[in-house]
């Protein structure tokens, strides 16, 4: 028998060779795999200290970063080049992400501020779902790259300004902290006790998504990659009901006998609610912030009340945008949480100053009468 195999040898042989050589190819192709990995790593953890050492050599005026943050086109966008064009163009920047592919010029913008402005490495953004935040952090990614960046201001494509650029720009250039909605999620139960204890449940925040910040906080989001993968895994939207209908009985229990099966507690989370606020909270960066947003947005109490059916901000139309609206909104001072029992009394450096610079959600016919009405003054 072990004549017979040998006789057959010199296809044996070849074939013998070929395998050993694939399996020397495999190894090395895995090695290189694994050098590469290890070099993008490398280069990875550069980034932060290099941008450190551009921060600290930087003189001149501040910008801040507009980040437009949007689904295609910027429907406002003749509101905002009136805007820009009251500011010096020393003083700003702006960055869009938009849907891959997508690009501002004549043909799909009125307004030059804009040409050229959208990432081009942008992504496919599911709203309400972790890719939302990805585009965030890729608009801060960017934005980092100029030193002259120091706020960073997130806008989405129905947000205005409500007040001219000299005011706004002085109002958050002066302020040294990140102003950050964030406040406690007692009621509800977004919190994944399989986060823990990445994160841990007293560090859990919520607040609204449109931050402002300073470069040491945008700086603290790009650079995470610890618990943006957590969010990933973790923070997500229950699927629609009619996915839900297949197990009934386990969604019946999970709702309606949630206080006996904590377990069971149906998580809907939605991570542009919770991330940054939770992640600087968990940096310990919670004193360097007003802990509020800049931008103004309404909810419809009565909707929320009926099993929060609604899940977004009014719309303002033309007839919305009326002076006596847009005053009241200018003159509100203060803000109420009520999970926390905290009366939050907008400051900037302990002077008591209106809470909101922006507001959403704007259709193209309010905006065309808030500048009509000139309401970008102070
Ligand atoms: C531009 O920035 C400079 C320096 O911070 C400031 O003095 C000036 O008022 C700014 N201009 C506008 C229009 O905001
Ligand atoms: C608020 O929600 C209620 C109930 O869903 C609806 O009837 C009402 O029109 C909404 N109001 C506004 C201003 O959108």
């Amino acid at each position: 028998m072990t004549k017979k195999k040998a006789s057959s040898s010199p296809i044996r042989h070849v074939w013998r060779l070929c395998s050993k050589l694939t399996i020397f190819l495999c190894v090395l192709l895995c090695l290189l795999a694994f050098l590469m990995l290890q070099l993008s790593q490398y280069s990875k953890l550069q980034t932060p200290s290099t941008r450190t050492l551009r921060d600290d050599h930087f003189e001149g005026p501040p910008k801040i970063a507009f980040l437009f943050l949007v689904r295609r086109h910027l429907p406002l966008d003749f509101l905002w080049a009136a805007f820009f064009k009251n500011g010096d163009a020393a003083n700003f920047s702006i960055y869009i992400h938009s849907e891959p592919g997508f690009v501002f010029d004549e043909m799909t913008t009125s307004s030059h501020f804009f040409y050229g402005r959208q990432l081009k490495n942008s992504i496919q953004v599911v709203w309400g779902e972790s890719s939302m935040i990805e585009a965030e952090r890729l608009l801060l990614d960017k934005a980092l790259d100029d030193p002259a960046n120091r706020r960073f201001v997130l806008l989405s494509d129905s947000c205005v300004p409500l007040y001219n650029f000299g005011y706004i720009y002085n109002k958050v250039i002066s302020s040294p902290k990140s102003f950050v909605d964030s406040f406690l999620d007692a009621k509800e139960c977004r919190y994944n006790p399989k986060m823990s204890p990445a994160i841990p449940e007293e560090k859990w925040r919520k607040g609204s998504q449109w931050i402002t910040l300073v470069r040491r906080h945008a700086e603290v989001i790009v650079d995470d990659d610890i618990i943006f993968p957590v969010f990933r895994k973790f923070c997500k939207r229950r699927p629609p009901k009619n996915l839900l209908k297949r197990s009934r009985l386990l969604n019946f229990l999970a709702i309606d006998f949630r206080f006996l099966f904590p377990w069971l507690k149906p998580h809907n989370c939605f991570p542009d609610e919770h991330y940054v606020q939770t992640l600087l909270a968990m940096r310990g960066l919670e004193g360097e912030l007003e802990r509020r947003t800049l931008t103004y947005s309404s909810w419809n109490q009565s909707a929320i009340r009926e099993k929060r059916r609604i899940w977004h901000p009014i719309t303002f139309d033309y007839a919305d945008a009326n002076p006596h609206k847009i005053k009241e909104i200018k003159d509100i001072n203060h803000v109420y949480y009520e999970s926390e029992h905290r009366t939050e009394f907008c400051r900037i450096n302990s002077e008591i100053t209106p809470c909101f610079l922006f507001a959403r959600k704007f259709t193209s016919l309010a905006a065309i009468r808030l500048l009509n009405e000139g309401f970008l003054s102070p």
